[in-house]
């Protein structure tokens, strides 16, 4: 182990001397510097780093051992321990706010000395795990907030989904209810008429009913890690956009080249929100890209799936223009988003990369290409 480094402040040089040569008695423990004054403490906490500082309360100088003590221990993180006399008493009380680890009263009896400074070094090593276990578990929380988050902005685009893919047969079964006063008026309907009407009639309205319970299946949460099939995953997903992508006039592929089945372990319905949240940057993308240049030939995306030695890589291709080049660094950001106000949360990359990256062990990364930006998604592939 290495030795415990510990800095004397004290402005009697001889009482300070006496201390240093009684601590560097003892093995393990090494003397960084003796300061005189709480700025010459500073310098030399800034320098030395300590583990702790034995800390005179009176010193002489504009500065007193309770303010050097708070300094150096809000800026390097350095505990300190007091050095008092009997008659320090009322001090004590302001010296308290600086939450020192302990006091030795002076003159310091050897062991007394030693036994402090170990527990002090103790505590400071509890404390600081502590903080470090409550730091993590912060970290944790803010990131369930934003899936969470994500998850509601995902609900309302999925709402844009179904929305689209209603509209269709809405209006179909709009057609159908209106033509049955027409028949009415001109004594069309019969048994053969009414059969007509309640096939087509059904045939949409359960096309929409397929469509929220699709949508149900497609995003409820998995409770486990499975071997999954990533073409097919990838095909429902367009699947479910079909009527965006066809309002949109985009024209969408799947392409795995000499390849059926491509299996990968982890979250279904986590992966198909990654590849959803990556179609919908696309299709954003292609939107705004086409308002810029009023050019009617944009809009196509291309899903390439395929092998690359162990793993499976899926490159998102599209061309909406990519990401400028300096904010290249920042898509991946929490909360960054370039869209409108209202429009975009800029959750939806930080969080299929939590889910790539820390969920599934994949990889998710970008670059831009000609005219638009690729995605890359990877994972190690599952034999099966
Ligand atoms: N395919 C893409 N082409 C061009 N820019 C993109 C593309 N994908 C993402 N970006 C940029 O990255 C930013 C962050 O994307 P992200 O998905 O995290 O948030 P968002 O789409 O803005 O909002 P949210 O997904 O929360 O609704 C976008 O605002 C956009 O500027
Ligand atoms: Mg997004």
């Amino acid at each position: 182990m290495d030795n415990i480094k510990i800095q004397i402040v004290e402005d009697e040089a001889l009482i300070a001397l006496n201390m240093k040569g009684k601590i560097e008695g003892y093995q393990g423990f090494m003397v960084t510097a003796m300061a005189a004054s709480g700025e010459d403490a500073i310098v030399a906490a800034e320098r030395d780093r300590p583990d702790i500082v034995l800390m005179d309360i009176v010193l002489r100088g504009s500065m007193d051992g309770i303010e050097a003590a708070k300094e150096i221990k809000d800026r390097f993180g350095i505990p300190v321990i007091y050095l008092t006399a009997y008659s320090d008493d009322k001090i004590i009380e302001k010296a308290e706010l600086t939450e020192p680890l302990g006091y030795l009263l002076k003159p310091c009896n050897c062991r007394e000395m030693i036994v402090t400074i170990k527990m002090a070094m103790y505590k400071h090593k509890m404390d600081e795990y502590r903080k470090k276990a409550e730091d993590a578990e912060r970290l944790r929380q803010e990131e369930k907030l934003l899936i969470e988050q994500a998850k509601l902005s995902a609900m309302g685009e999925m709402l844009r989904s179904i929305s689209h893919n209603w509209r269709q047969p809405l209006n179909t079964l709009g057609l159908i209810v209106q033509d049955i006063e027409d028949a009415y008026q001109f004594g069309e309907i019969n048994t053969e008429y009414l059969a007509d009407f309640v096939k087509n009639a059904m045939t949409e309205i359960n096309a929409m009913s397929e469509t929220v319970s699709g949508y149900r299946n497609l995003f409820k949460p998995d409770k486990e890690k499975k071997p999954f099939e990533v073409i097919g995953a990838v095909n429902g997903v367009l699947d479910f956009l079909h009527g965006q992508i066809r309002s949109l006039s985009v024209d969408a592929k799947v392409i795995h080249s000499g390849i059926d089945a491509l299996y990968v372990t982890g979250y279904l319905n986590e992966f198909r929100q990654v590849i959803l949240n990556l179609m919908f940057n696309s299709m954003d993308a292609i939107v705004e890209r086409r308002k810029a240049l009023s050019h009617a030939t944009i809009g196509s995306i291309t899903i390439d799936i395929a092998r690359r030695e162990s793993m499976v890589m899926l490159k998102i291709i599209d061309d909406g223009g990519g990401v400028p080049e300096k904010l290249a660094n920042r898509i991946f950001e929490p909360y960054f988003t370039t869209r409108e106000q209202g429009k975009g949360v800029g959750v939806g990359l930080y969080v299929s990369k939590v889910l790539v990256e820390n969920q599934m062990g994949g990889r998710l990364y970008f670059e831009n290409v000609e005219n638009g930006a690729t995605f890359y998604v990877m994972f190690p592939e599952t034999a099966v």
